[in-house]
């Protein structure tokens, strides 16, 4: 067996990226490992959207270039493919920047590896695979080798939005839905080995549509494959929140009360600048009705603060969207200057200090959030499903249907099933409780 280190950077989509490039390099006889050292392929996944993202991979590199030095004089020889969201927006610089590279894949050409590993073997040099031949991968994809209790399964991907400030209609192309049959298939594909629960993935996953499916009809077709008990879908778009799926969550029991609905500002005049194409009204509206028919749903966004122009009030409007909405989680980034969009070179760009401020006075108040939230559900009776081993002897850790990870003494047996816990307390983060009964076998 030939050892195969994947190292996965960004959003979920690269982490299915990485399970699917380790499914296609199976036959050919590479097994993964968790480490590099002496690893015959190592596959950095790479993440573009923030300058620290992207720098981070260079940095890896020189560690690597060490590594692949060792194996040399061992008289091995381990190939380095750079793969993702940086080998597609800077294909060319890569290898120029960093000669130990063998291979540079983009997200939309990672099937074309087993040809590439057997040029470059042949070969030697380097070989670019950056196009874009849409939704093509999907076709030469391996069925899964494994899953996890929670598993991935990206339904859709790519951007047409084009905000202004964000990478990834560059680095992922245009929008581009998978059919529904085959999604299906990798669901039961996936349900056979041990998911319990599928999370659907897309850049606007809620913008998926194939054959006239929506993601709605998607949910209900795979709430019908029995062993599926919980159904989850990320990211959305504020825009593509769609009558039907909103219905969906007050209609469809496995499909569960989160919802990750960026917002990125609360400022109109912000959202304008970012080409978000809707308003802060539309987004209030929106959580509105999902509240209406899915009360307790737990909501999380993204927010991105010192967007070139944003103004205090700007910033104060953020502020007050959060406080009117109350988010059980979210993510926040200082605005970061991404080469090539729009953004990068409008005037008025917001110093550093400003940015880490404003930052610093979000993280708090979502943070604050975060704790009521958790603290919302002690004393309460929630089902989790187990997912795995904790680290604490006698542990287990699995997920309430809000998301919030849960620490429970008991059997490992549980893993993969679903049991009612009494949430008794909070740690940063974690919920802690004891288990009641086994809900189903
Ligand atoms: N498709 C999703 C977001 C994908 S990127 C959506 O439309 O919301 C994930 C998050 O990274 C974004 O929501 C945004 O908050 C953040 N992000 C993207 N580009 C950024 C940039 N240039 N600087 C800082 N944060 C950024
Ligand atoms: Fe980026 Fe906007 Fe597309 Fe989300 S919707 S991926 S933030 S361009
Ligand atoms: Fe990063 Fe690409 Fe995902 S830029 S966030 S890995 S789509």
């Amino acid at each position: 067996m030939k050892k195969l280190f994947v190292k996965t950077y960004g959003c979920q989509m690269n982490a299915y990226d990485s399970a699917k490039m380790a499914d296609l390099l199976a036959p050919l006889g590479y097994a993964r490992t968790d480490t590099p050292e002496g690893a015959d392929m190592v596959i950095l996944n790479t993440c573009h959207i923030r300058e620290r993202a992207a720098e981070k991979v260079y940095s890896e590199l020189g560690r690597l270039k060490a590594l692949k030095a060792e194996k040399a004089r061992d008289g091995g020889r381990m190939l380095l493919a750079v793969a993702g969201c940086v080998a597609q927006a800077e294909g060319e610089e890569i290898v120029a920047r960093a000669p130990v590279v063998d291979m540079v894949v983009g997200p939309q050409s990672y099937h074309r590896l087993p040809e590439m590993i057997a040029r470059t073997a042949r070969a030697g040099g380097h070989a670019l695979e950056t196009d874009f031949p849409a939704l093509e991968k999907f076709d030469s994809l391996m069925p899964p080798q494994a899953s996890g209790v929670s598993a991935f399964l990206t339904v859709q991907e790519g951007c047409d939005k084009f905000c202004t400030f964000c990478v990834v209609p560059y680095t992922r192309g245009t929008e581009q839905s998978r059919p529904p049959q085959d999604i299906l298939r990798e669901a039961r594909q996936l349900a056979d080995k041990g998911a319990r629960e599928i999370v659907l993935l897309g850049q606007n996953v809620n913008a998926y549509n194939a054959q006239g499916w929506s993601l709605a009809k998607l949910c209900d077709a795979i709430a019908d494959i029995e062993s599926i008990e919980r159904i989850r879908y990320t990211t959305s778009h504020p825009r593509d929140m769609s009558e039907d799926l909103i219905a969906a969550h007050g209609a469809n029991p496995k499909l569960m009360p989160y919802l990750h609905l960026p917002v990125q500002s609360g400022s109109d005049a912000v959202l304008e600048a970012m080409n978000r194409q809707h308003r802060c009204d539309d987004y209030r509206r929106t959580i509105e009705r999902i509240r209406e028919v899915r009360p307790d749903i737990a909501l999380t966004s993204d927010f991105i603060v010192g967007f070139p122009g944003e103004s205090d009030a700007d910033f104060e409007a953020t502020l007050q969207l959060v406080r009117d909405i109350g988010y059980a989680t979210a993510f926040s980034f200082k605005y970061s200057k991404r080469p090539g969009t729009p953004a990068s070179t409008m005037r008025k760009q917001i110093p550093e200090d400003v940015k880490a401020a404003r930052l610093d006075v979000l993280q708090k108040l979502l943070a604050t959030q975060q704790y009521a939230f958790d603290d919302s559900k002690i004393g309460q009776v929630l089902p989790v499903l187990f997912e795995k081993v904790a680290r604490d002897p006698g542990q287990i850790m699995g997920r309430t249907p809000f998301s919030q990870p849960v620490h429970v003494q008991a059997d490992a047996a549980l893993i993969g099933r679903v049991a009612e816990v009494k949430i008794a307390r909070r740690t940063a983060n974690s919920l802690h409780g004891t288990l009641l009964q086994e809900q189903s076998a």
